[in-house]
């Protein structure tokens, strides 16, 4: 287990929902802490009679006849119910009278002085939807036919997720900042035949060349029929002459009438890629009906959502992670709150781009990650104070755990200690929040994600299952199903339950270390895998490896997290070079096996240090120190970063009686 759970942060301070939050919020969804405590005994004491209650909130096509079937690890949610959560999302508000609401703000990089903005209602976004799903059939594609999308921050991306949804082709969305090795690896694992993409993305004024990623992928994906393509930097590009389209030719001619399919409840909505232990990314699936009814009762929750109450709601989240399926299209589009998406980065053309987007746009609920607030700090509050921020009602964070100096400059600087701040703990694997405080309800304090949601059993429990007393750290582990949990890993049902299910029997183990403090609060530790947690990114370690022992010089190495004062984990590896190669340790080299790691797998996974060793340090068992290595990263054991080769077989033997 890692050694973070034995620091026990000591954190006092206690901040109740503001008076400003309860006047200017409009309805108070869960106003004080009698009532969560009710609702949550309740959700869990009849998990169905709770979960069929707020089900009921969504159009079916075809109702369920049992809210739940649990054999563990195998959950149905809505058994026999067929919806479809494009039209939850779309068709529904257009129906129900509000076709001319906002449903997607959208803002570009600013090229010029005045940043492009597009604006779609619900109905313009069913009729895009609707061509674009068209598109998708005119292609082949089926009801069950997995769609890879490959894009960045446009409007046409929440359009292509919705379009698939609608026919009921699952979706797998690949971050545009991945590698097209990335791309292989998910497009194989999914047996996808299509892939939508752009001819690029703007990013700090430059263009992400992701047709041409998508282009060095295909020459490895026989299997690919067509690429979608569409314009939205002009720049110039390689049509493949009968496996390309353009976007503005083949969705634009087609029809914009497009029923949405009745699917199954447990129908795949999509497949979304994220980093475990060992081996390649697993594709995590989700499934239609308990998916969307979490993800879009969650988002009201948290966020306390009201319609028709000039609420604009802006995650800065990029829709290749869960935090944007999940928080940015799925929970949203229910809720009727404009969603705002943007492109680009946080500091450009500027390190005032999101404040500038809050006044523009009078957003009242910002969500973001801590590895961005501690940007933020840095980069100085004259940012923030240029603006005019006084529209903001609720801050969030996602991610990574927070550090009460950055809650507390949230606090003050963005929210003008007057919004309150939810702290929501999730995954990938849970669909939607799982521990997080309520606006109006929960007392907060820096740093702790609070109290579990509706409907989640959240404990701190021992390898046997028994719950840990306060103060200890532990296992978190979520004890009953809930509706958006992840059905399995696409393709390999021994690593789902391996992962999850076997290390406390009947218990989902989410791979993560916490302990709960006297009032009940969670403090989530860290993970207690070899996945780090690199700026709330996701990354296994062994990836990181791959990628650099396919470089010609690397023998064997070994990546560990560190402390980054941004990042919350920096990227370490210890590398040992072949014998050819053994003059070459030094800095050109370093920079060298950066750039093959950044060019492997995306930019994301550079190491920030690299190491060079003659042997790394293992057991006698032949297993790799990895706490040692961990020390040494984060200079408990030497400080020095040399260039030189570096014999820790001394440490390690002095080490070894503690691994
Ligand atoms: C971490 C992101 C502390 C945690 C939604 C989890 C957090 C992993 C928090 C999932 C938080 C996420 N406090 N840690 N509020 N939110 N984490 O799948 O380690 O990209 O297991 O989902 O991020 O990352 P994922």
């Amino acid at each position: 287990m890692s050694d973070a759970i034995t620091s026990v942060l000591q954190e006092n301070r206690v901040f109740e929902p503001s008076e400003h939050f309860r006047t200017s919020i409009g309805t108070v969804h869960v106003p004080n802490m009698d009532a969560y405590r009710a609702e949550h005994a309740r959700s869990l004491g009849d998990p169905s009679k709770y979960w069929g209650e707020v089900a009921r909130g969504f159009h079916w096509m075809h109702p369920w006849q049992r809210v739940l079937e649990w054999n563990a690890p195998d959950a149905r949610w809505f058994v026999g119910g067929q919806t479809n959560a494009c039209f939850n999302c779309v068709d529904r508000q257009v129906e129900a009278g509000f076709g001319d609401d906002v449903a997607i703000i959208w803002e570009g990089e600013p090229c010029s002085p005045e940043p492009e903005v597009r604006r779609l209602t619900y109905r313009e976004l069913q009729r895009e939807v609707s061509r674009t799903a068209n598109a998708l059939l005119s292609m082949g594609v089926k009801c069950g036919d997995v769609v890879t999308i490959y894009m960045g921050m446009v409007p046409e991306l929440a359009i292509a997720v919705l379009a698939c949804a609608r026919i009921g082709a699952p979706h797998s969305v690949i971050f545009g900042g991945f590698a097209p090795n990335a791309i292989v690896d998910r497009v194989l694992d999914a047996q996808s035949k299509v892939i939508i993409t752009c001819d690029g993305a703007w990013r700090r004024g430059q263009v992400v060349p992701l047709k041409a990623n998508v282009d060095e992928a295909c020459t490895r994906l026989p299997e690919v029929r067509h690429v979608l393509v569409l314009r939205r930097t002009g720049r110039e590009v390689t049509m493949h002459p009968t496996r390309d389209l353009w976007w503005h030719e083949c969705v634009g001619a087609q029809s914009d009438d497009c029923p949405c399919a009745a699917v199954d409840s447990e129908h795949p909505l999509f497949l979304l890629y994220t980093s475990g232990s060992t081996g390649k990314p697993k594709g995590i699936v989700h499934t239609t009906g308990g998916y969307m009814v979490f993800t879009a009762h969650t988002a009201r929750l948290t966020f306390n959502l009201v319609p028709a109450r000039g609420q604009v709601y802006f995650c800065t989240a990029d829709l290749g992670w869960i935090t944007g399926h999940s928080y940015i299209v799925y929970g949203l589009l229910p809720n009727r709150v404009p969603t705002l998406m943007y492109e680009g980065a946080p500091n450009f053309p500027a390190e005032d781009r999101f404040w500038a987007i809050v006044e523009r746009h009078r957003v009242t609920h910002f969500y973001t990650a801590p590895t961005a607030i501690r940007s933020f700090m840095k980069w100085g509050d004259a940012h923030p104070q240029r603006h005019d921020l006084s529209s903001l009602l609720v801050l969030g964070t996602v991610g990574e755990p927070i550090n009460p100096e950055a809650w507390m400059w949230y606090h003050r600087t963005i929210g003008s200690s007057r919004c309150p701040i939810v702290d929501t703990m999730w995954q990938t694997e849970t669909g939607g929040h799982i521990i997080t405080p309520l606006p109006g309800a929960t007392p907060t304090v820096p740093g702790s994600c609070t109290l579990p949601m509706f409907g989640i059993d959240a404990a701190i429990v021992n390898e046997r299952g028994e719950e840990l007393p306060a103060n200890t750290g532990g296992l978190l582990v979520i004890r009953k199903p809930w509706p958006s949990m992840l059905r399995g890993i696409h393709g390999d049902r021994a690593r789902f339950i391996e992962t999850y299910w076997s290390k406390v029997p009947g218990m989902y183990v989410a791979g993560d270390g916490a302990r709960r403090d006297d009032r009940g609060y969670f403090w989530i530790m860290g993970r207690i895998d070899d996945v780090i947690n690199v700026s709330g990114h996701r990354l296994g370690t062994m990836e990181v490896e791959s990628a650099l022992v396919s470089h010609p010089a690397v023998v064997e190495a070994a990546v560990v997290g560190m402390p980054h004062e941004i990042k919350g984990t920096g990227i370490a590896a210890f590398v040992t070079l072949g014998p050819d190669f053994a003059n070459s340790a030094g800095a050109p080299l370093k920079r060298e096996l950066q750039e093959h790691v950044a060019h492997e797998i995306g930019a994301i996974a550079r190491p920030d240090m690299i190491r060079f060793t003659t042997l790394l340090p293992k057991t006698r068992s032949g297993k790799i120190m990895r706490r040692l290595l961990r020390d040494i990263a984060s200079g408990r054991e030497s400080r020095q970063d040399t260039t030189t080769l570096e014999d820790f077989s001394v440490l390690a033997k002095l080490r070894e009686s503690d691994e």
